[in-house]
């Protein structure tokens, strides 16, 4: 079998593979035909198997029993890493997850081509973890680590926006003035500011920038602010001038914190709650949420509707709690209100990009959007007033990335 280089985009949301042909990158059919994959895997109690990207995520809604992990890239350097989630007749290490997910990957690309997959580019975020150079070293290591343990040979790594920054300059060559790549995924927020050389060849690298804030933070704030309330967050305890304890609320808003609230411990202390609560009625609902375990599909709700307020003004989404019909409404004027100090960390860290670069905004030629947040009016805006003068672009949201990684990987290994 030929040995092929690729390169590796583990995203938080969705994940792809590129490879070359003919001197070009092209994203592999990695899910159903689709060349994105979601990154999440279920482990199938009834059958005892395991499923991954759209498959996935279609047996959970659908009430198969078992267990759901997403967005598992936010747990690289930190505690949660070390932790194992309960199956059920065995439990499992979160790396563990990680490494089904890119053994899946890696295996379906060579089975459908009949190729061995060694060397790999892998995307990574600038920052894994913000302000913690050693738990950001950490993160990457684990993630070799696991790259290492399904198979590859030579792991590499390349921050994600300078590899949208070389499908960016194979997609549209060179602007005037620097350009500004702005990929906004779902766990992280990254930058890099490229100036094209005249002579051709690789581009000089001005700066790059990363925080830990994406998509994945609207949707918990979106949760928090339209379904949570519904579940008793903010209510009071009874007699007492205290609301009930709001972490419970957080976590079940966070993609890779849910499963952690699956436990005895938990609905037990909910129980409680329910007993000593000015609204049990509303408590009761989040018992029977974390009973059924429903809380993905919850967020799933709350990612919906914010993919729906990029295109309409106002939406509302019929939900069912505990037997108690419910609506959820929401207007794009309430989500843009909601993502005040959101922005505000998207617009800090432009300026501390354009910091680093030593570059002024109106110098900026080029703004080249990619990653799925980046596709919210409301981030778009935000682009376009900060950037009054340049041209502002997008690619493939979800793909170029993966591109990148691959022409990347092309370049170091074949050289
Ligand atoms: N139309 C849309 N409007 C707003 N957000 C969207 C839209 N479509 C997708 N998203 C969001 O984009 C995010 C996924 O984007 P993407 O696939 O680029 O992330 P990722 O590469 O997996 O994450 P990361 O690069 O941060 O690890 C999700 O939070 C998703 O809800
Ligand atoms: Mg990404």
């Amino acid at each position: 079998m030929v040995d092929v280089v690729c390169g590796l985009d583990f995203g938080t949301s969705n994940s792809t593979l590129a490879l070359i042909k003919d001197g070009a990158p092209f994203l592999v059919p990695i899910d159903q035909g689709r060349s994105t994959i979601p990154s999440a895997i279920f482990y199938n109690f009834e059958d005892d198997a395991t499923r991954f990207g759209q498959q996935a995520v279609d047996e959970y809604v659908q009430g198969t029993e078992g267990r759901l992990m997403r967005s598992l890239k936010s747990i690289l350097g930190t505690a949660l890493v070390g932790e194992r989630t309960a199956l059920r007749k065995r439990s499992i290490g979160f790396t563990e997850v990680i490494a089904d997910f890119l053994r899946h990957v890696k295996t379906t690309t060579e089975a459908h081509y009949g190729i061995t997959l060694r060397d790999v580019v892998a995307g990574r975020p600038v920052h894994f973890i913000d302000d913690d150079p050693e738990a950001d070293a950490r993160a990457e290591r684990e993630l070799a680590e696991i790259y290492k343990s399904v198979g590859f040979r030579n792991v590499e790594f390349q921050f994600e926006p300078i590899a949208a920054a070389y499908q960016y300059r194979s997609d549209a060559g060179s602007g005037d003035g620097p350009s500004l790549i702005v990929d906004i995924g779902g766990g992280t927020s990254d930058f890099s500011i490229v100036r094209a050389n005249s002579g051709g060849g690789a581009a000089t690298v001005l700066a790059t920038h990363g925080v830990h804030v994406g998509g994945t933070d609207i949707d918990r704030i979106v949760s928090l602010e339209t379904i949570m309330p519904n579940l008793g967050l903010n209510s009071a305890m009874k007699g007492r001038n205290l609301p009930v304890p709001s972490w419970i609320y957080n976590d079940l808003a966070t993609w890779h914190k849910i499963n952690g609230l699956y436990t005895n411990q938990i609905r037990t202390m909910v129980r409680q709650i329910e007993l000593e609560a000015a609204r049990p009625d509303l408590i009761k609902r989040l018992r029977s949420v974390l009973e059924q375990r429903v809380g993905h599909a919850l967020l799933g709700i709350a990612e919906s509707l914010k993919i729906e307020l990029s295109e309409s003004k106002a939406v509302s989404f019929p939900l069912n709690i505990a037997g108690d019909p419910l609506s959820l409404d929401a207007t794009a004027v309430q989500l843009r209100f909601f993502l005040k100090s959101w922005l505000a960390s998207i617009k800090t860290a432009l300026s501390d990009t354009l910091a680093l670069g030593g570059v002024k905004a109106h110098e900026i030629g080029t703004v080249f959007l990619t990653g799925g947040t980046t596709l919210s009016p409301v981030v778009r805006d935000l682009v376009k007033k900060t950037f009054p003068r340049a041209n502002v672009v997008s690619g493939d949201n979800f793909g170029a990335v993966g591109l990148g990684l691959a022409i990347d990987a092309e370049r170091r290994f074949k050289a």
